[in-house]
């Protein structure tokens, strides 16, 4: 590839903080990368009048990949329209621990596992209504025991589960499984949804990966009930390598994930379309912390070597990761989210020493 263009949008509260020392890091890295900045949010509007204008979108388009800022108001347009806009199908959120991170778990040693979160359907599809809507669908409510229209004024959301979107999704997890397994990782999918109380939604998605491991008999496969599976995934994080999961339980299993290897400061992910990729930390804009240059960077970090892969950059990549490793291993620049003093800049800096 020749020299690769990021789009970066910095987002709003904390977001910003972390994004501008990170596009510094990498881009004293890797100084041919050129860097667009699309004018999103704040911005749009003081420039084109729009919180997303067309000139935001061509330059995201134009880009090679977007680098993108946690978001809690005008930049949500943009996220939009990198998720469902580009159809980002594939949610790539690794729960990696790193020796040094504060975790609540008594022994972290070993966790690392990737959770593949479908993300284009499922209760996403932001259907939802008056229940007197379902008149005419005649569906009986199981547990009301009456139809589902009569059970009083309300509401509903529908849940859609596609077969073609849950080959797809799958198919990119027992991808990343075999990636992984040559990397000297376990080679391992785990899928997990409600399949006993939504045979046919979340029992499509269970069949759907129990026919797409057969094809892959190089890599093992288990499927557990969500439930079940949210006492493994703490119990025994170890055993976890590719995790494939429906839209919702995607997002919330996550934020737990993140919790267990010490918190969403630390949390990556990226989101995978068939020729576009965006990446993200899994953490919000932590208005809370706005101003103070504290928040914890690691996440957008360890979100740009996600990028750096993506773009075929992987010895730069490794680098970055091993030198957010050694701050972590050494203790003495960590920000208070991980009982340390430092500032995001401290952080930053130390990590650039160890580039
Ligand atoms: C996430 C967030 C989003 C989601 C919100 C901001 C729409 O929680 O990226 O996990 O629910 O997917
Ligand atoms: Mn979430």
């Amino acid at each position: 590839m020749s020299a690769p263009c990021i789009a970066v949008i910095e987002g709003e509260g904390a977001a910003p903080e972390a994004m501008r020392p990170t596009v510094e890091l990498l881009s004293n890295l890797a100084p041919d990368i050129n860097w667009s900045f699309p004018p999103v949010g704040k911005t749009g509007t003081e420039k084109y009048g729009s919180v997303f204008p067309p000139e935001a979108r061509e330059m995201i388009d134009e880009a090679d990949a977007t680098f993108f800022g946690a978001t809690s108001g005008p930049s949500g347009v943009a996220l939009a329209y990198l998720r469902w806009g580009r159809q980002t199908f594939a949610n790539v959120r690794p729960a990696r621990w790193l020796p040094g991170c504060a975790t609540p778990l008594a022994h972290p040693e070993g966790t690392d596992f990737v959770i593949v979160r479908e993300n284009l359907e499922d209760l996403y599809v932001g259907c939802e209504g008056d229940l007197e809507q379902l008149e005419a669908l005649e569906m009986m409510s199981l547990t009301a025991r009456k139809p589902v229209a009569k059970m009083g004024p309300g509401k509903f959301a529908l849940k859609v589960i596609t077969r073609e979107e849950s080959e797809r999704i799958v198919r990119f997890s027992f991808d990343l499984a075999c990636r992984r397994k040559q990397a000297g990782k376990r080679g391992r999918v785990t899928c997990s949804s409600k399949y006993n109380m939504l045979p046919q939604t979340d029992g499509l998605f269970r069949q759907v990966a129990e026919e797409i491991a057969a094809e892959y008999p190089d890599i093992e496969f288990e499927t557990y009930i969500v439930d079940d599976f949210a006492r493994r995934m703490v119990a025994e994080p170890q055993a976890l390598d590719v995790v494939v999961l429906p839209n919702l339980y995607g997002d919330i299993l996550s934020d737990l994930a993140a919790g267990l290897i010490g918190g969403l400061g630390l949390a990556p992910s990226g989101c995978y379309g068939e020729d576009f990729a965006y990446f993200e930390s899994v953490h919000g804009a932590a208005p809370d912390i706005e101003g103070r240059n504290v928040i914890n960077p690691t996440a957008t970090i360890l979100s740009g070597v996600m990028m750096l892969e993506y773009l075929g950059r992987f010895e730069e990549a490794a680098h970055v990761d091993q030198a957010v490793t050694q701050v972590y291993r050494r203790g003495r620049n960590l920000t208070p989210d991980q009982g340390g003093q430092a500032s995001t800049a401290e952080f930053c800096k130390a990590v650039s020493r160890f580039l």
